[in-house]
């Protein structure tokens, strides 16, 4: 049997954690991508580790150092990152961090899309990507606890509800990333965390001081609930 505590509570727990963008090909040279620096994500791998976690860290093209203590699987597509989550499983904790591309390009070309002088501008026909979380959270291997994140720029509340009913997660860590916020590519995040039980707000803290607490938050749950 596994005692949890001391400072490493999560002693004995795999974990999948996703970061970054991902980037769908419209051609060898270019592609279609969210936002994202992966600084979230990057920082929850390593505070689970912290934590005593041996943990994967699946992620999309960031210009981050990968954390120490965590396994890096590189991907590009989220195709890929669904593969290389999937191969991970079954886990004890899966934590769905990354900015995934809802779509792809159905048909990405081979060769580089040339200009051609007096021609219009090539159309782009998108094909939907798989919703990783999603898959995790209805998976016969699910993890114990399952995280995702909703990045919102309206009805936050209301739209991380819908995200945890329909990706079936245990937690959803809303935030606001309207531009003026700063969220987005800052090191800051203020976030409120959606469970079936309610809504809690954290107070603005650093991207590292998130990781941690929702790292403390996981290992709650294993020790409420063995
Ligand atoms: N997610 C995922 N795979 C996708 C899309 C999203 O794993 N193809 C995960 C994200 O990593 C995040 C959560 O689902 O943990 C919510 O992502 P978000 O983009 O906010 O939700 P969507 O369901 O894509 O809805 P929308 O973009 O329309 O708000
Ligand atoms: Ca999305």
């Amino acid at each position: 049997a596994l005692l949890a505590g001391g400072d490493r509570p999560l002693a004995g727990r795999t974990a999948v954690v996703t970061s970054g963008p991902t980037h769908e090909p419209i051609d060898p040279v270019r592609y279609i991508a969210n936002r994202s620096s992966g600084r979230q994500g990057h920082a929850i791998a390593a505070a689970l580790a912290k934590l005593g976690a041996q943990v994967t860290l699946v992620s999309g093209p960031v210009t981050l150092a990968d954390p120490p203590g965590v396994t890096v699987v590189k991907v590009e597509r989220a195709e890929e990152m669904l593969e290389a989550v999937l191969a991970r499983l079954p886990a004890d904790i899966a934590v769905m961090v990354a900015a995934v591309a809802d779509w792809r390009v159905a048909a990405a070309n081979a060769e580089k899309i040339k200009k051609r002088p007096g021609e219009a501008p090539p159309p782009l026909l998108l094909a939907e990507n798989p919703d990783i979380l999603k898959t995790v959270g209805h998976h016969a291997g699910r993890p114990k606890v399952v995280v995702g994140f909703a990045a919102e720029t309206q009805d936050v509340e209301e739209n991380g509800r819908a995200k945890l009913e329909r990706k079936g997660a245990d937690l959803i860590v809303a935030n606001d990333v309207s531009p003026e916020t700063g969220i987005m590519g800052g090191t800051r995040n203020s976030v409120k965390l959606i469970t079936a039980a309610g809504v809690e707000a954290w107070p603005d803290l650093s991207k590292e001081e998130v990781a941690e607490r929702l790292a403390g938050w996981i290992a709650g749950r294993f020790s409420r609930q063995p």
